[in-house]
């Protein structure tokens, strides 16, 4: 029987924050986990080169059921504490935009970092490794893993949720919230693009690899970023964002004339050109192509001095208030993110620990705590992880 002070389960971007943690305060840690590698995740993030915070994150930037839970942890390890941390590494990166923080090389820079940290710490990993059994003990914890007893003083859960089961994604990190007497609140799928079945699905078809700069609204939130037309539907950014405030059913509002009144820019083309058509006048805000399918698809396109004022509000109402109804999403295959997860109303905002078994930790997406596109999931980890890390 072989025993730890703290036995982490899941070698991900939050578990190996905690193990690094934990270990630099002399804790002897073991870390498990049933993939053949660590932080996959953090190797296919930010298309390779994984965005790893973020300079302007705030709790704000969050979504839980309880908006005041994630503040204490991200207040005691912020995106300035991972920004030292990757400099002392020597980690070259850049501002992308909006504050998001990429590598300029790759993303496994990052996860060396991690690893080397891990390793100094004096934090064990050991992969390929299942967890079969887990069990409250006097002193701590009794598992089974990978057929071999272990025990522990705090068991932290670091498994992650069910985005991209590909990549080892499970519900295991639910199991054993349940096992010991916690709620889950109901999950789904976030950062994930929607899919489009009805009479729209044609023209996302057509555009198929064109994007445009929009608001797009949901729910009270709006984002102003780019939106991506697919084969299947609409994603890019600004559609990523709001499908996090979105469920099943709900309408979402597109403006495809960000910077601009379309009633009065409309209103002065049609004074300033009025022989143009309207086809025309819209290509010199959109792609040709785009102009050309919206104009068949929405509007009869005719010389803008034909258009009534009513004909005009209707192509502007069309342009800043384009409403549409997802049917649904491309779930958690294609999903950054778990929307809900491990009830916070049961941890200690501070350290992570349960409520209700003492020396049990939940930390990252496991929890219900979710950050917006632009590096926010990984601040989470690193701050769960790290809150976690100083009470193990
Ligand atoms: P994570 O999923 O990273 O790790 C969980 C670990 O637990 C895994 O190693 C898994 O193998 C292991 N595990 C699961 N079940 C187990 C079991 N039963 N037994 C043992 N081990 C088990 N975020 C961001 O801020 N910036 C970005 O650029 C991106 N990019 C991005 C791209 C893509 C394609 C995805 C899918 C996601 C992102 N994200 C992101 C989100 C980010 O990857 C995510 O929020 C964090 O990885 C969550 O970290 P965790 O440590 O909680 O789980």
């Amino acid at each position: 029987m072989s025993h730890y002070d703290v036995i982490v389960i899941g070698a991900g971007a939050a578990g190996l924050m905690c193990a690094i943690t934990a270990g630099n305060r002399g804790r002897n840690v073991l870390v498990l986990d049933h993939a053949n590698k660590a932080g996959k995740k953090i190797l296919m993030s930010g298309g390779g080169r994984c965005n790893f915070t973020n300079m302007y994150s705030e709790p704000e930037n969050f979504i839980s059921h309880n908006p005041h839970f994630c503040k204490s942890a991200l207040a005691r390890y912020t995106q300035w504490d991972f920004i030292a941390l990757v400099d002392k590494h020597g980690i070259p990166y850049h501002e992308k935009k909006l504050g998001q923080l990429f590598c300029d090389n790759k993303a496994s820079d990052i996860l060396t970092m991690l690893l080397t940290e891990c390793d100094d710490a004096g934090a064990k990993i050991q992969l390929n490794t299942s967890v079969e059994q887990i069990e409250k003990t006097e002193q701590g914890f009794a598992l089974n893993a990978g057929n071999k007893p272990l025990t522990c003083e705090s068991l932290v859960i670091a498994t992650g949720a069910l985005s991209i089961p590909t990549m080892g994604a499970t519900g295991f990190g639910y199991d054993v919230a349940r096992q010991f007497g916690h709620s889950i609140l109901s999950t789904r799928a976030g950062l994930v693009p929607f899919v489009i079945t009805n009479q729209l699905k044609p023209l996302c078809e057509a555009l198929s690899g064109s994007s445009v700069d929009t608001t797009v609204s949901c729910n009270g939130q709006t984002f102003r970023e780019n939106i991506l037309f697919t084969h299947r539907g609409i994603s890019g950014p600004a559609i990523l964002q709001i499908s996090s405030y979105w469920r099943e059913g709900d309408e979402i509002e597109i403006n495809l004339l960000p910077d601009f009144n379309a009633e009065s820019w409309l209103a002065e083309e049609q004074s300033g050109r009025p022989n143009a058509e309207l086809r025309t006048v819209l290509s010199d805000v959109f792609t040709k192509k785009m102009a050309t399918l919206f104009c068949e698809n929405w509007f009869e396109s005719k010389p803008m001095k034909q258009y009534t004022p009513a004909e005009l509000e209707k192509v502007a109402a069309q342009l800043s208030e384009w409403k549409i109804t997802p049917s649904g999403t491309e779930g958690y295959r294609t999903a950054e993110v778990t929307i809900g997860g491990v009830d916070t109303n049961e941890l200690s905002s501070k350290t992570m620990m349960s409520k209700k078994v003492e020396g049990l930790y939940f930390i990252g997406e496991v929890v219900d705590v979710t950050g917006w596109l632009g590096g926010f999931n990984f601040s989470w980890s690193w701050s769960s992880g790290h809150a976690a890390g100083e009470s193990v």
